[in-house]
């Protein structure tokens, strides 16, 4: 009988990087597409499914025009004949709503669901994601079908959860239709309270005369029609995006509670213009992470590439379930992924595992042949002979009976942590980047810095839990929120230390240039005032040159002029032209920590420089010190629990001069004290 631990949201714990999915076993399987295939196939896909160790398909996040072909008229007997053959093989489903892809019937009747782009082109069938989640009318259809389904299913004991549509905002996030431009009014009324004289304060539209006498008057910004826009406007229709898809979420998500509080629900991100953070994931009982590294072309950097993936995933509400997880190369219109090669597929799944994953799906079970993805490859073949890539899953699958019930409950433990998953802060630098690198692209290679020397770096939202945490680093974060900064005091003064990349506090929650002199709310907390900024265009051409004891970096992006507050130390001061002699990088001890504020972009190479200090001042040592250099170290614990995995990433044998005391969870033998880890092979051990 299965046993669904999740029920609801009450009771549970708060979203943040160490939330642990509710389950009660690691879900593992494939997402399945039964009606890709004849009878014969499907009548032969669960015993071989089983054979692979599932114990889970997820299914029919595109089959809406097969379940309704005529508006009100339903037929499921595709998925309940599937369902049931399934079941009898002790695999559970994992029901989509299907509303990525609308029936064309749809769109013809009302061809006013379809998203409008900022050129004002209606968006057409012919592919996916066509319709806005603002439209009032495919609202009312996503209800429909989400109720059939809720109705028809709910009784069924073989599903056990749901995800909601697929990957909201994969293709496209925004959209200019009369429905967002009622929307977007609707949600400024409410965040204004109804007050359009605050909108226009908030907003600055006194510059360019754009002041507005009423919300009716607004529409969405559309940058360069005819030339730059105004980025509190922007930043607010970012916002207003992802309220408008949460809410078309939220419908969804009252029917399936209502219809059986058991289910688990969950969604497949991540994409731009959504706040994880916020009510949406609150509506989900465990949010879904979508991993694709092959998308990572270099062999080299790939593993780097993939954690950096896997900790910003985690760092949005905690452990996740991959519902869709590489299992061959990819290829569209227009590119063609490289082949994992063999081994690669279980290490990669290890490392997700490693990394939070707490239920892991394979996209997908089988290549189709026709579609836009004919040549996305599953786990079998066209032909439908399983070869390597199958053998390899189904290793994978026979391991996790083993290793699951060792995980679940335990979180990644991080004692590097950089800033990251706040959507409002991602937007309002898209809205003015200067074409200087997001937040994002500096937080994966600092993020790279210490994976590839051991640390235990994850991401992890100012306003998350901090303890454990020895070095937290804001990279450059134009928009802080001032709330966040008693918190970050507190962590300082207990003994953290703090780096605080330039730009950072330099614009309010509105996207407006902050009054007080830059870092705005941090500032006295690092004890420095920004006294002159530029951009480096060229900075080969001048080069500013940045000097810790003798060693210098040239400085890329953005250089700052910092004038330190007494009792602050210049860490390396600018060692070339008009800056010369000026601090450009700060160090001020508070309390038992410290806060470190670094003058310009935290560039690879900058970076380099200023982390052996770092590291002495935080007191930070490799997550495993003896470990060799290609080998990734991850720990997950609870209480006193510790599970680490070694993932040889090289394609060498890497030997392993020492090793935790514990068991090993692949084998259930003792592991031993010291031993050699072949080319792309894991072990996973338990510290006893
Ligand atoms: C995901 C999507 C799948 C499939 C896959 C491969 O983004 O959810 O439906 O398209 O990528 O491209």
């Amino acid at each position: 009988m299965n046993k669904v631990t999740n029920a609801g949201t009450a009771g549970r714990q708060k979203l943040g990087h160490k939330r642990p999915a509710d389950f009660d076993r690691f879900w593992f399987g494939a997402a399945y597409y039964p009606e890709h295939w004849n009878e014969a196939t499907r009548c032969r896909d669960p015993e071989r499914m089983a054979a692979a160790g599932f114990n889970m398909v997820r299914m029919a996040e595109f089959a809406w025009a097969l379940m309704e072909p005529v508006e009100g008229t339903f037929d499921f007997t595709l998925f309940d004949d599937t369902i049931a053959r399934l079941g009898e093989k002790g695999i559970k489903t994992l029901l989509c709503t299907p509303t990525a892809a609308p029936p064309r019937w749809l769109t013809r009747q009302h061809p006013d669901t379809l998203r409008v782009n900022a050129d004002g082109v209606a968006l057409a069938h012919g592919s996916r994601q066509q319709c806005c989640h603002a439209s009032p009318v495919f609202r009312k259809h996503s209800r429909r079908i989400t109720q059939a389904m809720a109705d028809h299913f709910r009784g069924n004991r073989h599903v056990v959860g749901w995800q909601t549509d697929n990957e909201f905002h994969c293709h496209f996030s925004e959209c200019h239709c009369p429905s967002c431009q009622r929307g977007f009014q609707e949600f400024l009324r409410g965040k204004f309270k109804g007050d359009i004289g605050a909108l226009n304060q908030a907003w600055g539209t006194i510059f360019w005369s754009l002041t507005y006498a009423s919300f009716e008057e607004i529409a969405t910004p559309r940058p360069g029609k005819p030339t730059f826009t105004n980025p509190a406007h922007e930043l607010d229709y970012h916002r207003y995006l992802s309220d408008a898809v949460t809410r078309f979420q939220h419908d969804q998500v009252e029917i399936l509670r209502t219809a059986n509080p058991q289910w688990w629900l969950t969604h497949n991100g991540l994409f731009s213009h959504i706040d994880y953070r916020g009510a949406f994931s609150e509506d989900l009982n465990v949010l879904g992470y979508d991993s694709y590294p092959m998308f990572c072309y270099d062999p080299v950097e790939r593993p780097a590439r993939h954690a950096f993936c896997l900790d910003r995933a985690r760092a949005w509400t905690g452990n996740f379930i991959i519902p869709e997880m590489q299992s061959g190369p990819g290829g569209q219109a227009s590119f063609f992924q490289d082949h994992p090669e063999p081994g690669e597929l279980r290490k990669m799944t290890y490392a997700a595992v490693a990394r939070g994953a707490d239920a892991l799906l394979y996209f997908r079970w089988r290549s189709c042949r026709f579609g836009a993805e004919e040549y996305w490859c599953g786990i079998l073949d066209h032909d439908d002979r399983p070869r390597r890539r199958f053998d390899e899953v189904q290793r994978v699958g026979m391991e996790m009976k083993r290793i699951g019930p060792a995980i679940l409950g335990t979180h990644v433990a991080v004692e590097v942590g950089i800033a990251a998953a706040d959507a409002a802060v991602n937007a309002a630098h898209q809205t003015l980047s200067f074409g200087l690198p997001g937040a994002d692209d500096v937080t994966a290679s600092v993020h790279q810095a210490f994976y590839e020397r051991g640390y235990a770096v994850g991401l992890v939202h100012p306003a998350d839990d901090l303890a454990g945490v020895k070095l937290y680093v804001v990279p450059h974060w134009e928009m802080f929120d001032p709330a966040w900064v008693p918190a970050l005091e507190r962590y300082v003064r207990e003994g953290g230390v703090l780096v605080v990349g330039a730009r950072t506090a330099s614009r309010n929650l509105d996207n407006n240039v902050v009054p007080e002199t830059v870092p705005g709310c941090l500032r006295e907390l690092a004890g420095v005032t920004v006294e002159e900024y530029g951009r480096q265009n060229l900075p080969g051409l001048r080069p500013l040159v940045i000097k810790v004891g003798g060693q210098g970096v040239t400085t890329q992006h953005w250089y700052e002029g910092l004038r330190l507050d007494k009792g602050t130390l210049p860490l390396a001061k600018w060692a070339s032209r008009h800056v010369k002699g000026q601090a450009a990088v700060s160090f001020r001890r508070v309390g038992k920590g410290a806060v470190v504020y670094v003058g310009s972009y935290l560039t690879p190479e900058l970076t380099k420089l200023l982390l052996p200090v770092l590291v002495k001042q935080a007191r930070l040592k490799p997550q495993w010190p003896s470990c060799p250099e290609g080998v990734e170290v991850v720990q997950r614990q609870a209480g006193a629990r510790r599970v680490w995995f070694f993932i040889n990433h090289r394609d060498t044998v890497a030997v392993l001069s020492k090793l935790p005391r514990g068991q090993n969870l692949l084998t259930g033998k003792r592991a031993p004290v010291r031993g050699k880890l072949a080319a792309r092979d894991v072990l996973v051990l338990e510290e006893k």
